[in-house]
């Protein structure tokens, strides 16, 4: 528990706009009536805003309209007043280029969302990968008590008797098909059984690995972010955070209460453990810092050295959520992980980590695996330093052929990713299984939004040839349901004039992720003419973009704008 006393009636934020007799209460109490709510629904309680990333063109997160209705009903119970605020809905399938250019956008709408109307708590309805963050972040920054609701993964996909996994097998497949060892008839068949419920990917992409980090850092209610959406215990969770939210403003638990260095090295290790995707680690950072938690990517790369993957799922993996739910879930390998976390944090329950994973069990030992016996004797994420990454890079060791592990070979480099689509699948393309695929300007300015292009496509006659893995660099993200030898989140990215903007065709790369190492082979007077004959890209036309190029920080420093760091307190909005 916080110690903190009950706070009462008068002390809500909400009573500044309702409670008080003046001519902008009488507004506000009049407006109220116009919306056919009388004093008796709202007077005195806690209204809580329910930010809702609902909408028609995000498919993982359809049922949230319904959802929500659950979670109104566990307000009510509660004697809270629920109103639902709509935000964006940043879908991973449909919004282009790419929703990281948007994660921050909807950081700020939520921020200010809770902000500027008489909200007392949140409950942050979410799951599609940029989303979790995006609201955690609003949470962080407002701090209001703030509780998240995760949309829950999908069933498995099926096809044919075959179990199909989100991303994964779209890649694999695709790969299959230009390979010609499957047919158009089998790839239209792949499509409709690939996504066949409600719900986020059912991998463990980024949605999966930021709810599992949403629940470790204590702000989902224990066991929410491994229940499948079509799962009727999904509801219940929803109505049950709801009533759980109005108790946290009563004892004003807010988001910085449960967020100590602890609770992060504590979601570190459960990213490792769930061998989670490489997004994670960009969120975390940004989150952390909102937090005023200075997280930078060593600390990734230590405790990936002392967590191995003990999450059986794809892509490190061989099961889906749906089986890591039915094995106990996120609680259940919190408690296999006990020994090396810090039980001590505090979650929305208002009990620490230790108490919530108690009496948590294990049902499969081949889904969670025990600490001796690993899904992988690699580690879920290494960082990379070197001549061409003097601030970082990133790469997943557990989802990438080993004997590419250690590897040096001659680059084949792209300025750009149309440039790379171009030229990937043609016969005459010149490129061996040793080289180095080298993607630029696909950073965060680059991009701009760091697309998830990092896991470059096989060039077809290696395909035809049966290769299936190959080294790749760039300065991209990949998606959390990728896999591959894929070096990722190079930095400082190509666009803003790092090394990776002076790879030629035909340079030598070495990677060496046991070392650590991730070396261009090309004389330092040689990088220096290149230096000098670099020229940066020109801003966006006017936009969202040009501000977002503007103000973005690297993938190190978690991709937040610098206009919004910081952890002072902000003034309350003036009611006039
Ligand atoms: Fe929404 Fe994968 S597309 S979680």
């Amino acid at each position: 528990m916080t110690g903190k006393a009950r706070r009462r009636p008068d002390e809500l934020r909400s009573h500044r706009w309702l409670g008080v007799q003046d001519l902008r209460a009488f507004g506000h109490r009049s407006r109220m009536k116009q919306m056919g709510y009388a004093a008796e629904d709202y007077a005195g309680k806690p209204v809580i805003g329910i930010v809702n990333t609902w909408s028609d063109l995000q498919q993982c997160h359809v049922h949230l309209k319904e959802r929500v209705e659950d979670v109104k009903r566990g307000v009510w119970q509660a004697g809270g007043f629920p109103v639902e605020l709509p935000a964006m809905s940043l879908s991973e399938m449909f919004v282009k280029p790419s929703t990281m250019l948007y994660r921050n956008f909807l950081a700020m709408e939520a921020e200010e969302l809770l902000r500027s109307h008489p909200i007392d708590g949140a409950v942050l309805m979410g799951g599609c990968d940029k989303t979790t963050p995006a609201l955690i972040m609003a949470a962080i920054s407002m701090g209001l008590p703030a509780i998240f609701v995760p949309a829950g993964p999908m069933l498995r996909g099926n096809w044919q008797g075959k179990v199909l996994g989100s991303g994964s097998d779209v890649w694999k497949y695709w790969a299959e098909l230009k390979a010609g060892t499957i047919t158009e008839e089998d790839w239209a068949g792949i499509e409709s059984g690939i996504a066949r419920s409600i719900g986020t990917c059912m991998t463990m992409g980024t949605a999966s690995t930021m709810t599992g980090i949403a629940e470790t850092l204590g702000f989902s209610l224990p066991g929410a972010s491994s229940i499948p959406a079509a799962d009727a215990g999904h509801p219940r969770m929803c109505a049950t955070s709801g009533r759980r939210i109005v108790e946290m403003v009563w004892e004003d638990l807010t988001p910085r209460a449960l967020l100590a260095p602890a609770s992060f090295d504590n979601a570190i290790k459960a990213h490792m453990a769930m061998g989670g995707s490489t997004n994670a680690m960009i969120h975390l950072v940004a989150m952390a810092r909102r937090a005023g938690v200075p997280l930078t990517l060593d600390r990734f790369d230590a405790l990936a050295r002392e967590v191995p993957v003990l999450g059986n799922v794809r892509p490190s993996g061989q099961y889906l959520m749906e089986d890591f739910f039915y094995a106990g879930g996120m609680t259940a390998l919190l408690k296999r992980l006990q020994p090396l976390l810090d039980l001590g944090c505090l979650t929305v329950t208002g009990r620490t980590l230790g108490e919530t994973i108690g009496d948590a069990r294990i049902f499969d030992e081949e889904v969670i695996r025990p600490l001796d016996r690993p899904v992988s004797s690699e580690p879920a994420c290494a960082i990379l330093k070197g001549n061409l990454a003097p601030d970082g890079a990133v790469i997943k060791p557990s989802a990438a052929d080993p004997r590419l592990l250690r590897h040096t070979g001659p680059a084949l480099a792209f300025d750009d990713y149309d440039a790379m689509a171009a030229a990937i699948d043609r016969d005459d393309l010149e490129v061996t299984p040793d080289h180095v695929l080298v993607l630029k300007n696909a950073g965060p300015i680059g991009g701009p939004g760091m697309p998830e292009w990092g896991m470059l496509p096989v060039p077809r006659k290696l395909l035809k040839a049966g290769v299936r893995d190959m080294m790749r660099v760039s300065d991209a993200r990949m998606s959390g349901t990728s896999y591959g030898a894929c070096v990722l989140h190079v930095a400082p990215e190509a666009a803003l004039g790092g090394p990776l903007a002076l790879v030629r065709t035909g340079d030598l790369i070495e990677v060496d992720v046991p070392a650590r190492r991730l070396q261009l082979h090309v004389a330092e007077d040689e990088l220096a003419r290149r230096r000098a004959a670099w020229r940066p890209p020109a801003p966006p036309p006017r936009s969202y973009a040009r501000l977002f190029t503007a103000h973005i920080s690297q993938a190190p420093d978690g991709c937040d704008f610098d206009f919004l760091l910081g952890t002072e307190p902000l003034p309350e909005p003036a009611i006039h």
